[in-house]
């Protein structure tokens, strides 16, 4: 006899057809998803007996570095602008980790005087650094100014960071192996140094100076890889990816509503900060990476920085500028 479509086969076929139409963009989505997750740090290495010490770690992608690191057994040291924030942070780190050697210390990077009194506080009660992590950033804000008279992305995200490390170096060293991590972006690729202008005191735009104050982390890991050869000490510029942070909280307001709602659905592809601090955790304990220093990575992945990254001169230029800033001298 003839075969004939029945009732139930209809049915089957009908839902068999709407199942592969529905599923497929629905796994294709999540696959797109997962992949746009990027790299994972697979290293197990412990970190028991050492010390790490994370700025802007009160939230965001220094937040999840600080538990991850915190698990590896490390004494974390949050470093944070406001206390009850970094006190808080500092409870949810110790709590998720089961490590109770986390602690929390006063640092303003957009004041030269929080950063040298910092970094004396540093220096007198720990006896070790073994890893620094230069994370805490601010991006696109409106003009203002740190107390120095600096443009605020510039003297918080290098310059301020500059000088703490400069500071730490002597101890770091003591250390080594150890190692410093930048997280910069990929922002960096927009940026150039406007050397004759370094606070963009014209034509001020708020988008320029993250790009500049990016470019100028991934020179200076350049720069300081070149000044620490043969010390043990190792230098990581970075970019985490785009991740779900408190970030763009001084961008979001000057969006307006209809875009905020057309582009919701694309918050579904990107990052939540532990995916976020992969590349940051990678940088700062994998062991493959011993022997590098001074380069760039992505996606837990070595990549090529921009060709205004890899300028031996401009980060020169750049080095000896922020020094005459901030006031470095040799004993720093
Ligand atoms: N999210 C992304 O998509 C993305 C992409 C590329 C690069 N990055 C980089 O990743 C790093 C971390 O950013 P995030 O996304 O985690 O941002 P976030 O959630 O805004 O966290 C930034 C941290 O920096 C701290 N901070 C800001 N100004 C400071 C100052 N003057 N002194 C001390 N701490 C200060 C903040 O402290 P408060 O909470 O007290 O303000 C906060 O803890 C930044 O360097 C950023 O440039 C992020
Ligand atoms: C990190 O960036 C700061 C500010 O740009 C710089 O002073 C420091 O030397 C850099 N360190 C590394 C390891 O890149
Ligand atoms: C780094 O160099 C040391 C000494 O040359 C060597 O023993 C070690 O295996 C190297 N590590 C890696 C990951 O290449």
């Amino acid at each position: 006899h003839k075969d004939k479509i029945t009732p139930v086969k209809h049915f089957i076929l009908f839902y068999s057809f709407s199942f592969i139409v529905n599923i497929f963009p629905g796994v294709g989505l999540f696959a797109l998803k997962k992949w746009m997750a990027g790299g994972v740090c697979r290293s197990k290495v412990r970190l028991d007996g050492k010390t790490v010490l994370i700025t802007g770690a009160n939230t965001g992608i220094g937040k999840e570095t600080a538990l991850d690191l915190a698990k590896r057994g490390a004494r974390v040291i949050l470093a944070c602008r406001d206390m009850d924030r970094g006190n808080r942070a500092a409870e949810d780190v110790r709590q998720k980790s089961g490590n109770n050697n986390v602690v929390v210390k006063t640092l303003d990077l957009a004041s030269l005087q929080s950063v040298r009194q910092f970094a004396r506080d540093v220096l007198a009660n720990e006896e070790r650094l073994d890893v620094l992590i230069n994370n805490a950033g601010i991006m696109s804000c409106p003009q203002w100014k740190t107390e120095d008279g600096f443009e605020m992305q510039f003297g918080v995200n290098h310059l301020g960071h500059f000088l703490l490390t400069n500071c730490l170096l002597d101890l770091l060293k003591k250390s080594s192996p150890s190692r410093i991590v930048n997280v910069s972006s990929l922002a960096h690729e927009k940026g150039q140094i406007y050397f004759d202008d370094i606070n963009q005191e014209k034509n001020y735009n708020g988008w320029k100076c993250y790009a500049q104050s990016k470019l100028a982390n991934v020179l200076f890991t350049k720069e300081l890889a070149h000044k620490l050869q043969g010390t043990g000490v190792t230098a990581y510029s970075l970019h985490p990816g785009v991740i779900r942070t408190e970030l763009a909280r001084h961008m979001l307001p000057t969006i307006p509503l209809w875009k905020r709602i057309v582009y919701k659905p694309v918050v579904f592809f990107i990052k939540n900060p532990t995916q976020g601090a992969q590349t940051t955790i990678y940088c700062a304990v994998d062991e493959s990476l011993q022997n590098e220093s001074g380069l760039y990575y992505s996606d837990c992945a070595r990549k090529a920085a921009a060709p205004q990254g890899l300028d031996d001169e401009a980060a020169k230029r750049l080095w000896d500028l922020s020094a005459a800033m901030v006031g470095l001298t040799q004993s720093q």
